[in-house]
């Protein structure tokens, strides 16, 4: 079992990136509600717990408080924000109000040496409505800031900590350093989380789960899913066989590239179906971006049905579910949203399929799942490709979805990722919270407007182009592309593909547009 840390979730929204900077550092790190079950954390046999942020105030009644395992334990805690409230209050210290919310940046100075926080000064981030009035008996004060006498603290014997700044956070520039400290040298955790030893853990996983079963996975071109069988072919070779949908919604060559990655690449057993058809049925005369989505959910499924009866209907089904699918589904207060778009529903299997599900991404971060895939000798093009919906260029072909449109509209998108590509702005590696351009695409509009070609009036329809950088794909800005590269991506559009006549660029954010245009 790998040495491992456990985040004790306080309802931050930064506590799932406590969790992966704690990985970046090559030690697992798993994250719990504050109140699971002492059974269900311990079984890991941890090396020491981060108590993360939250909302409340730790003086409250009702308020989240350390469970009494954790401080039993013996082990080290770093408590961050609400964390370190919270294990003042349970060790008799005192917490109050601040007088004003202090968020924003800051610099902490040390003034006590200690294993945690190097001496000097360092620029770190607040957020924070509470503040310490006393620490607990054993407590010393580490740093202190402007505004905070009790930037940090620690109970050198017993090794529990407190910050009150966010070290998870980038614009606190040290932070993984003391994250790292705090892992490897306070826990002694050791640092052999890496895509090796992820493979030969889900190895052994996926082999004790399925036996000598055969499996079914679904491969779309998308990473997780293509991690996921690669993954599993390593685990089990030949027991494992592959069905790859062509849904006639694919991007240019994308139909190939899959081919090629899986069937020669990794040699796996792999069942193309051309569904072409029956999408294109299923579709026709439909307009509507839910109607779309319905069609196509529907058909994938009979098309996956009788895809999996005609290779023997395997008893388990590999899903690339990742750990913050799974996180999200165990939070479900942090969810309760409007369904904006029904997403998931689409591209995805019902619930009462017969299948046991293989899951062996579960425990793992889009970067891991990323790192993963590379060590497992898929191209880069396709572990790093952007994201790409489930109902393919059907939710950017707007209006009527023909062959001839989607043609049409695969070739301005190949145009203008192309140029983004070789401009260096597109694809290749980049770390998983760089905001850079995240997603960019063409879609197709049904309008059409009057335009000159040579001597010739033309009256065709219009491509937008949107380019957008998101680290979370919750909120995204439009990209600031060079004017250069949008001229000549334009020019090259209308000359390349017919039926276009005209070029124009979505400068909306999300909210409130969102990154599709259906
Ligand atoms: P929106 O358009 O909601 O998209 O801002 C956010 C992200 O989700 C992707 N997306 C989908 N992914 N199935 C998927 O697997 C879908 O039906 C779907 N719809 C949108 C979108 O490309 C963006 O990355």
């Amino acid at each position: 079992m790998n040495d491992s840390i456990i985040v004790l979730d306080f309802g931050s929204q930064y506590s799932q990136l406590i969790t992966r900077r704690v990985r970046e550092v090559q030690v697992y790190a798993e994250m719990f509600p504050w109140d699971a079950p002492a059974e269900q954390v311990l079984a890991l046999q941890p090396k020491g717990f981060i108590l993360s942020g939250g909302p409340n105030s730790a003086y409250e009644p009702g308020a989240p408080y350390v469970p009494d395992y954790v401080l039993q334990s013996g082990l080290p805690i770093l408590g961050i924000c609400y964390g370190m409230q919270a294990i003042t209050v349970a060790l008799g210290g005192k917490v109050a109000p601040a007088g004003e919310r202090e968020y924003g940046p800051a610099e902490i100075t040390t003034i006590q040496a200690n294993p945690l926080i190097p001496p000097g000064s360092m620029p770190v981030w607040m957020s924070h409505g509470d503040r310490l009035e006393s620490m607990p008996q054993g407590f010393e004060r580490l740093a202190v800031s402007a505004n905070s006498p009790y930037a940090a603290m620690g109970d050198l014997q017993r090794n529990y900590f407190g910050v009150q700044f966010h070290p998870e956070v980038r614009h606190t520039p040290g932070g993984l350093a003391l994250i790292q400290r705090f892992v490897s040298d306070i826990c002694g955790a050791q640092a052999n989380w890496t895509p090796g030893a992820i493979i030969e853990d889900s190895v052994a996983r996926i082999r004790a789960q399925v036996g000598s079963e055969r499996v079914l996975v679904g491969v779309s071109g998308g990473v997780d899913s293509s991690v996921a069988a690669a993954l599993v072919h390593r685990a089990i070779g030949d027991q494992l066989v592959a069905v790859f949908v062509d849904n006639g919604l694919l991007r240019k060559d994308e139909r190939l590239q899959v081919d090629s990655a899986f069937r020669k690449n990794i040699k796996m057993e792999m069942h193309t179906v051309d569904a072409v058809e029956d999408f294109m049925d299923a579709l026709s005369g439909v307009s509507d971006p839910e109607a779309k989505r319905r069609a196509i959910g529907r058909t994938f499924i009979r098309v996956f049905e009788q895809a999996a009866l005609s290779v023997g209907q395997p008893r388990f089904l590999v899903q690339g579910t990742i750990y913050p699918d799974v996180i999200e589904s165990s939070a479900p207060d942090r969810n309760k949203g409007h369904k904006i778009k029904s997403h998931h529903n689409v591209g995805g299997l019902p619930e009462d399929l017969s299948f046991s599900l293989v899951e062996p991404l579960r425990y793992l971060f889009k970067d891991e799942v990323r790192a993963v895939g590379e060590a497992l000798g898929l191209p880069v093009e396709l572990v790093w490709r952007q994201p790409f919906p489930g109902p393919g260029l059907a939710v950017r072909c707007l209006g009527d979805i023909t062959m001839e449109r989607l043609a049409t509209l695969r070739s301005a998108d190949a145009i203008f990722t192309g140029e983004l590509h070789a401009a260096g702005l597109l694809g290749g590696r980049r770390k998983a919270d760089d905001p850079g351009i995240a997603q960019a695409f063409a879609v197709l509009l049904p309008v059409r407007s009057v335009g000159v070609m040579g001597d010739l009036r033309t009256y065709q329809e219009a491509i937008a182009l949107r380019a957008v950088a998101t680290d979370d794909f919750m909120t995204a800005d439009w990209a600031r592309l060079p004017y250069d590269l949008l001229a000549r991506v334009a020019n090259r559009i209308v000359n390349e593909v017919p039926g276009v006549n005209r070029v124009v660029l979505d400068i909306t954010s999300k909210p409130p547009a969102t990154i599709e245009w259906e």
